[in-house]
Protein backbone atom coordinates (compact mmCIF):
# COMPACT_ATOMS: atom_id res chain seq x y z
CA UNK A 1 0.00 0.00 0.00
CA UNK A 2 1.38 3.53 -0.99
CA UNK A 3 1.91 5.19 2.44
CA UNK A 4 1.12 9.17 1.60
CA UNK A 5 3.63 10.79 3.76
CA UNK A 6 2.80 13.70 5.69
CA UNK A 7 2.81 17.51 4.71
CA UNK A 8 2.43 20.47 6.31
CA UNK A 9 2.77 23.81 5.44
CA UNK A 10 6.56 24.95 5.37
CA UNK A 11 7.22 28.24 6.51
CA UNK A 12 9.44 30.30 4.19
CA UNK A 13 12.56 29.90 5.90
CA UNK A 14 12.46 25.81 5.51
CA UNK A 15 12.56 25.74 1.44
CA UNK A 16 15.50 23.89 1.16
CA UNK A 17 17.38 24.49 -1.85
CA UNK A 18 16.06 27.14 -3.44
CA UNK A 19 19.18 29.15 -4.93
CA UNK A 20 17.30 32.42 -5.29
CA UNK A 21 17.39 33.15 -2.01
CA UNK A 22 15.30 36.24 -1.54
CA UNK A 23 12.29 33.29 -1.97
CA UNK A 24 13.41 32.04 0.84
CA UNK A 25 12.58 34.46 3.57
CA UNK A 26 9.64 36.66 3.96
CA UNK A 27 11.11 40.22 3.71
CA UNK A 28 9.48 43.06 1.45
CA UNK A 29 11.08 46.11 -0.40
CA UNK A 30 11.08 47.99 3.35
CA UNK A 31 13.28 45.51 4.33
CA UNK A 32 16.69 47.45 5.27
CA UNK A 33 19.20 45.58 3.28
CA UNK A 34 21.83 44.70 6.54
CA UNK A 35 18.13 43.13 8.19
CA UNK A 36 17.70 40.96 4.98
CA UNK A 37 18.75 37.56 5.88
CA UNK A 38 18.87 36.55 2.43
CA UNK A 39 21.81 39.60 1.67
CA UNK A 40 24.38 37.13 3.81
CA UNK A 41 26.05 34.50 2.34
CA UNK A 42 27.18 31.53 4.63
CA UNK A 43 30.55 30.23 4.27
CA UNK A 44 31.52 28.27 6.95
CA UNK A 45 31.35 27.11 10.81
CA UNK A 46 33.59 29.67 12.89
CA UNK A 47 32.32 28.03 16.39
CA UNK A 48 29.80 26.86 18.70
CA UNK A 49 28.57 30.03 21.04
CA UNK A 50 26.48 29.87 24.44
CA UNK A 51 23.24 29.29 22.69
CA UNK A 52 23.97 29.01 19.16
CA UNK A 53 26.58 28.69 16.27
CA UNK A 54 28.65 31.60 14.65
CA UNK A 55 29.10 30.98 11.12
CA UNK A 56 31.63 32.99 8.89
CA UNK A 57 29.38 34.54 6.20
CA UNK A 58 29.58 37.28 3.51
CA UNK A 59 27.61 40.76 3.73
CA UNK A 60 26.72 40.61 0.08
CA UNK A 61 25.83 44.18 -0.06
CA UNK A 62 29.20 45.19 0.42
CA UNK A 63 31.56 41.84 -0.36
CA UNK A 64 31.98 42.50 3.41
CA UNK A 65 33.15 39.20 5.79
CA UNK A 66 31.20 38.97 8.99
CA UNK A 67 30.86 36.20 11.80
CA UNK A 68 26.79 35.72 12.36
CA UNK A 69 25.58 34.29 14.89
CA UNK A 70 22.64 32.36 14.69
CA UNK A 71 20.28 31.34 17.42
CA UNK A 72 17.37 29.19 16.50
CA UNK A 73 13.81 30.02 18.19
CA UNK A 74 12.90 27.30 20.20
CA UNK A 75 10.09 26.27 22.73
CA UNK A 76 12.46 26.91 25.65
CA UNK A 77 14.41 29.69 24.02
CA UNK A 78 15.32 31.98 26.92
CA UNK A 79 14.48 35.40 25.10
CA UNK A 80 15.44 37.23 28.51
CA UNK A 81 19.36 35.96 27.54
CA UNK A 82 19.46 37.01 24.35
CA UNK A 83 17.86 40.47 25.44
CA UNK A 84 20.56 40.42 27.66
CA UNK A 85 23.62 39.78 24.85
CA UNK A 86 21.60 41.89 22.27
CA UNK A 87 21.75 45.10 25.08
CA UNK A 88 25.45 44.23 25.97
CA UNK A 89 26.56 44.20 22.69
CA UNK A 90 24.89 47.47 21.95
CA UNK A 91 26.59 48.90 24.88
CA UNK A 92 29.69 47.60 23.93
CA UNK A 93 29.71 49.86 20.17
CA UNK A 94 32.27 52.12 21.55
CA UNK A 95 34.76 49.99 23.35
CA UNK A 96 37.65 49.07 20.41
CA UNK A 97 38.51 45.47 22.85
CA UNK A 98 35.07 43.84 22.82
CA UNK A 99 33.57 41.97 20.17
CA UNK A 100 31.62 44.55 17.95
CA UNK A 101 28.03 43.81 16.47
CA UNK A 102 27.19 45.64 13.15
CA UNK A 103 23.59 44.86 13.51
CA UNK A 104 21.00 42.55 15.55
CA UNK A 105 17.66 41.50 14.40
CA UNK A 106 15.43 38.39 14.00
CA UNK A 107 13.05 36.59 11.60
CA UNK A 108 10.34 34.43 11.98
CA UNK A 109 12.54 31.22 13.79
CA UNK A 110 15.95 32.75 13.98
CA UNK A 111 17.76 35.74 16.07
CA UNK A 112 21.02 36.99 14.50
CA UNK A 113 23.66 38.20 15.54
CA UNK A 114 25.80 39.93 12.96
CA UNK A 115 29.36 40.66 14.33
CA UNK A 116 32.97 41.87 13.05
CA UNK A 117 34.62 39.05 11.72
CA UNK A 118 37.79 38.58 14.27
CA UNK A 119 40.00 37.28 11.41
CA UNK A 120 42.87 36.52 13.78
CA UNK A 121 41.82 33.37 15.38
CA UNK A 122 41.66 32.83 19.35
CA UNK A 123 43.91 33.59 22.07
CA UNK A 124 43.87 29.80 22.83
CA UNK A 125 45.11 29.39 19.33
CA UNK A 126 47.81 31.81 19.43
CA UNK A 127 48.94 30.27 23.38
CA UNK A 128 49.14 26.66 21.87
CA UNK A 129 51.41 27.77 18.77
CA UNK A 130 53.64 29.86 20.71
CA UNK A 131 53.44 27.56 23.78
CA UNK A 132 53.51 30.46 26.06
CA UNK A 133 54.19 34.10 25.65
CA UNK A 134 56.89 36.34 27.58
CA UNK A 135 56.26 39.09 29.56
CA UNK A 136 56.20 41.84 26.44
CA UNK A 137 53.60 39.78 24.82
CA UNK A 138 51.81 39.03 27.61
CA UNK A 139 51.66 42.90 28.61
CA UNK A 140 50.34 43.65 25.40
CA UNK A 141 46.94 41.10 25.40
CA UNK A 142 46.95 41.74 29.09
CA UNK A 143 46.71 45.39 28.76
CA UNK A 144 43.99 45.61 25.81
CA UNK A 145 42.14 42.91 28.16
CA UNK A 146 42.23 44.98 31.41
CA UNK A 147 40.88 48.14 28.80
CA UNK A 148 37.89 45.81 27.60
CA UNK A 149 36.88 44.50 31.31
CA UNK A 150 37.06 47.73 32.86
CA UNK A 151 34.96 49.09 29.91
CA UNK A 152 32.00 46.45 30.91
CA UNK A 153 32.32 46.54 34.46
CA UNK A 154 31.58 50.48 33.75
CA UNK A 155 28.65 49.25 32.73
CA UNK A 156 27.69 46.95 35.33
CA UNK A 157 28.48 44.10 33.05
CA UNK A 158 30.16 40.69 34.30
CA UNK A 159 30.91 38.61 31.52
CA UNK A 160 31.38 35.00 33.56
CA UNK A 161 33.10 33.56 30.96
CA UNK A 162 36.27 34.65 29.91
CA UNK A 163 39.03 32.26 28.96
CA UNK A 164 41.16 32.28 25.55
CA UNK A 165 38.98 30.56 23.84
CA UNK A 166 36.37 33.75 24.33
CA UNK A 167 39.30 36.63 22.75
CA UNK A 168 39.59 36.99 19.58
CA UNK A 169 42.08 38.73 17.44
CA UNK A 170 41.60 40.65 14.85
CA UNK A 171 43.66 40.83 11.69
CA UNK A 172 46.68 43.21 12.78
CA UNK A 173 46.54 41.15 16.21
CA UNK A 174 44.23 43.28 18.63
CA UNK A 175 41.64 42.19 21.42
CA UNK A 176 38.37 41.55 21.40
CA UNK A 177 36.29 39.97 23.61
CA UNK A 178 33.80 37.77 22.53
CA UNK A 179 30.85 35.68 24.01
CA UNK A 180 28.37 37.46 26.03
CA UNK A 181 25.98 34.62 25.51
CA UNK A 182 26.63 34.28 29.82
CA UNK A 183 27.18 37.49 30.85
CA UNK A 184 24.81 39.45 33.07
CA UNK A 185 24.47 43.25 32.82
CA UNK A 186 23.70 46.14 34.85
CA UNK A 187 24.92 44.41 38.10
CA UNK A 188 26.57 46.94 40.47
CA UNK A 189 26.74 45.93 44.05
CA UNK A 190 29.07 44.12 45.49
CA UNK A 191 26.94 40.74 45.42
CA UNK A 192 24.85 40.92 42.38
CA UNK A 193 25.48 37.65 40.52
CA UNK A 194 25.10 34.04 41.69
CA UNK A 195 25.03 31.00 40.00
CA UNK A 196 27.51 28.77 38.74
CA UNK A 197 28.93 28.64 35.23
CA UNK A 198 31.96 29.62 33.17
CA UNK A 199 34.69 27.38 31.66
CA UNK A 200 35.87 24.78 34.08
CA UNK A 201 39.56 26.15 35.39
CA UNK A 202 38.44 29.35 34.81
CA UNK A 203 35.99 29.73 37.51
CA UNK A 204 36.76 32.10 40.62
CA UNK A 205 36.40 30.46 44.07
CA UNK A 206 33.23 32.38 44.57
CA UNK A 207 31.55 31.46 41.72
CA UNK A 208 32.41 27.13 42.08
CA UNK A 209 31.52 28.23 46.19
CA UNK A 210 27.91 29.54 44.60
CA UNK A 211 27.66 32.38 46.82
CA UNK A 212 26.64 35.90 45.08
CA UNK A 213 29.53 37.54 43.69
CA UNK A 214 30.28 40.30 41.01
CA UNK A 215 32.75 41.44 38.80
CA UNK A 216 35.88 40.10 40.72
CA UNK A 217 34.99 36.95 39.63
CA UNK A 218 36.02 38.13 36.22
CA UNK A 219 39.58 39.58 37.49
CA UNK A 220 39.63 35.88 38.83
CA UNK A 221 39.10 34.66 35.17
CA UNK A 222 41.52 37.44 33.83
CA UNK A 223 44.11 36.00 36.32
CA UNK A 224 43.66 32.13 35.06
CA UNK A 225 44.10 33.82 31.25
CA UNK A 226 47.20 35.75 32.22
CA UNK A 227 48.70 32.88 33.53
CA UNK A 228 47.85 30.80 30.77
CA UNK A 229 49.92 33.42 28.56
CA UNK A 230 52.93 33.22 30.91
CA UNK A 231 53.43 29.08 31.54
CA UNK A 232 51.11 27.38 28.82
CA UNK A 233 48.92 25.90 31.56
CA UNK A 234 46.07 26.34 33.75
CA UNK A 235 47.15 27.55 37.34
CA UNK A 236 45.00 25.04 38.73
CA UNK A 237 42.95 21.55 37.91
CA UNK A 238 39.98 22.21 35.80
CA UNK A 239 39.02 18.74 36.80
CA UNK A 240 36.27 17.02 39.38
CA UNK A 241 33.74 18.59 40.99
CA UNK A 242 33.05 22.48 41.93
CA UNK A 243 34.07 21.49 45.74
CA UNK A 244 37.36 19.48 44.56
CA UNK A 245 38.04 22.21 42.21
CA UNK A 246 37.73 24.91 45.30
CA UNK A 247 39.98 22.76 47.55
CA UNK A 248 42.86 22.68 45.10
CA UNK A 249 42.61 26.42 44.62
CA UNK A 250 41.99 27.14 48.56
CA UNK A 251 44.94 24.58 49.21
CA UNK A 252 47.44 24.40 46.62
CA UNK A 253 49.85 27.08 45.25
CA UNK A 254 50.24 27.28 41.13
CA UNK A 255 53.80 26.54 40.05
CA UNK A 256 55.57 29.70 38.71
CA UNK A 257 58.72 29.54 35.93
CA UNK A 258 61.79 30.97 37.41
CA UNK A 259 61.97 32.75 34.15
CA UNK A 260 59.18 35.11 34.93
CA UNK A 261 59.99 38.40 35.85
CA UNK A 262 58.62 39.50 39.37
CA UNK A 263 56.49 41.85 38.26
CA UNK A 264 54.89 39.26 35.52
CA UNK A 265 54.47 36.88 39.07
CA UNK A 266 53.56 39.44 41.11
CA UNK A 267 50.64 40.43 38.74
CA UNK A 268 49.20 36.72 37.95
CA UNK A 269 49.45 36.22 42.31
CA UNK A 270 47.72 39.24 42.52
CA UNK A 271 44.89 38.24 40.69
CA UNK A 272 44.58 34.80 41.73
CA UNK A 273 43.63 35.76 45.22
CA UNK A 274 41.13 33.37 46.90
CA UNK A 275 39.46 36.20 49.09
CA UNK A 276 37.48 38.61 46.89
CA UNK A 277 38.70 41.94 48.77
CA UNK A 278 42.75 41.16 48.27
CA UNK A 279 41.95 40.31 44.69
CA UNK A 280 43.47 43.05 42.27
CA UNK A 281 40.88 44.91 40.08
CA UNK A 282 38.62 44.73 42.83
CA UNK A 283 41.37 46.51 45.79
CA UNK A 284 42.91 48.57 43.20
CA UNK A 285 43.07 49.65 39.16
CA UNK A 286 44.95 46.57 37.98
CA UNK A 287 46.11 49.54 35.37
CA UNK A 288 48.39 50.78 38.02
CA UNK A 289 50.33 47.44 38.74
CA UNK A 290 54.01 47.83 37.98
CA UNK A 291 53.85 44.80 35.79
CA UNK A 292 52.43 48.03 33.13
CA UNK A 293 55.17 50.49 34.23
CA UNK A 294 56.35 50.88 30.73
CA UNK A 295 52.81 51.28 29.22
CA UNK A 296 51.47 54.18 27.81
CA UNK A 297 47.69 53.60 28.17
CA UNK A 298 46.73 56.87 26.01
CA UNK A 299 48.30 54.47 23.09
CA UNK A 300 46.48 51.28 24.58
CA UNK A 301 43.26 53.07 24.64
CA UNK A 302 43.31 54.10 21.17
CA UNK A 303 44.59 50.97 19.77
CA UNK A 304 48.02 52.47 18.74
CA UNK A 305 50.26 49.58 20.76
CA UNK A 306 51.79 47.47 17.98
CA UNK A 307 50.73 44.18 18.60
CA UNK A 308 53.91 41.62 19.32
CA UNK A 309 52.83 39.04 17.33
CA UNK A 310 51.23 38.77 14.07
CA UNK A 311 48.54 36.60 13.72
CA UNK A 312 47.43 33.75 11.69
CA UNK A 313 45.02 34.75 8.58
CA UNK A 314 43.63 31.58 6.68
CA UNK A 315 42.33 31.86 3.43
CA UNK A 316 38.92 31.57 2.59
CA UNK A 317 36.64 29.31 0.12
CA UNK A 318 34.52 32.23 -0.44
CA UNK A 319 32.32 29.85 -3.07
CA UNK A 320 31.22 27.57 -0.60
CA UNK A 321 27.06 28.91 0.61
CA UNK A 322 25.72 27.13 3.34
CA UNK A 323 21.86 27.18 3.58
CA UNK A 324 20.62 28.98 7.13
CA UNK A 325 18.95 25.97 8.97
CA UNK A 326 16.26 25.34 8.80
CA UNK A 327 13.52 25.89 11.74
CA UNK A 328 10.05 26.16 12.74
CA UNK A 329 8.32 29.54 12.94
CA UNK A 330 7.62 30.54 16.45
CA UNK A 331 5.14 33.12 17.46
CA UNK A 332 7.15 34.54 20.36
CA UNK A 333 10.49 36.31 20.02
CA UNK A 334 12.06 39.91 20.54
CA UNK A 335 10.28 43.18 20.45
CA UNK A 336 10.44 45.13 17.96
CA UNK A 337 13.04 47.14 19.73
CA UNK A 338 15.36 44.69 19.85
CA UNK A 339 16.46 45.28 16.38
CA UNK A 340 19.77 47.20 16.44
CA UNK A 341 22.26 48.43 13.81
CA UNK A 342 25.66 49.99 14.19
CA UNK A 343 26.33 53.56 13.45
CA UNK A 344 28.96 53.03 11.00
CA UNK A 345 27.02 49.99 9.08
CA UNK A 346 23.84 52.89 8.58
CA UNK A 347 24.79 53.54 5.17
CA UNK A 348 25.69 50.18 4.07
N1 LIG B 1 33.82 33.11 16.68
C1 LIG B 1 32.83 33.61 17.42
N2 LIG B 1 32.64 34.90 17.14
C2 LIG B 1 33.54 35.23 16.19
C3 LIG B 1 33.87 36.43 15.51
N3 LIG B 1 33.19 37.55 15.74
N4 LIG B 1 34.87 36.40 14.62
C4 LIG B 1 35.54 35.27 14.41
N5 LIG B 1 35.30 34.11 15.01
C5 LIG B 1 34.30 34.08 15.89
Amino acid sequence: MDKKKKTRSRSPEETPTDTRAQKRYRVDDTTPPPFNINNYQLIKKLGKGSFGKVMLASYTIKSQLVAVKIIKKKKKTDYHDIEMEATILRLGHTCPFLSRAYAIFQTESLVLFILEYARGGTLHKLIKRHRYLNSQEAQFYSAELVLGLRYLHKYGIIHRDLEPRNILLDEEGHVQIADFGFAQARKFDSKACHGTGGASGYMAPEVLEDVPYNSSADWWSFGVVVYEMATGKLPFSPNGTFQEQLDNITNTEPYYPETLTPEFRDFIQQLLKTKVEHRLGVYANAQDHPFFSSVNWETVKERSMVPPLKPRIKQIDMLSNIPFPENKIRKTGMNKEFTYIDPSWLDK
